[in-house]
C-alpha cells in the first residue's frame, strides 16, 4: 500500500541559510522560496534524485510550525511523506490498528494540491509522518 518517499520536510528557523548549505556546500539544486499563506510556511524545494527535502520556514502569526520551532530553535526534521494511491484506503487500515490521524481523521488537499493526511507521531515511531495520493 505504501509506495515512494515524497519528501522529507525540515523546519528552519532561515530557509534561506538552510538552503544555502544545500546548494553551496552540497551541490544541489534549490528552488527559489515560496511562499504558501494557505499553509503558514515559506518553502524552498531540493530536489534529490529520489525525494525531495522541504526546508519550511514560519510565514505568519500562526504557522503551524511555530510551536516546534519553539521547541527546536534551531531547526529539525518535521515530518516525513509517502505515497498511497487510495487515501481513504490507507485511512481505514490506520483507523483499524488504532492510529490517530490528525485533525477530524479525514484526509485534506495539502499544500501540493493532493489529499493527505498526517498520523499522530506518537502512533509510528515518534516522527509525524504525512501520507499524500498520488
Ligand atoms: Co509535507
Amino acid at each position: 500500500m505504501i509506495g515512494r518517499l515524497n519528501h522529507v520536510a525540515i523546519a528552519t528557523p532561515s530557509v534561506a541559510a538552510a538552503a544555502a548549505i544545500y546548494r553551496d556546500a552540497l551541490g544541489a539544486a534549490v528552488s527559489a522560496p515560496v511562499d504558501l499563506p494557505d499553509h503558514g510556511v515559506t518553502v524552498v524545494f531540493v530536489t534529490l534524485d529520489n525525494t525531495k527535502i522541504e526546508l519550511l520556514e514560519p510565514l505568519g502569526d500562526a504557522s503551524p510550525i511555530a510551536p516546534f520551532l519553539e521547541r527546536n530553535p534551531s531547526g529539525g526534521l518535521h515530518h516525513v511523506c509517502y505515497e498511497v494511491e487510495d487515501i481513504r484506503a490507507a485511512a481505514a487500515a490506520l483507523a483499524k490498528t488504532g492510529a490517530r490521524i490528525l485533525g477530524d481523521g479525514t484526509p485534506k488537499i495539502g499544500a501540493h494540491g493532493k489529499p493527505v493526511l498526517f498520523i499522530h507521531p506518537k502512533d509510528i515511531g515518534g516522527v509525524l509522518t504525512e501520507l499524500e495520493e498520488v
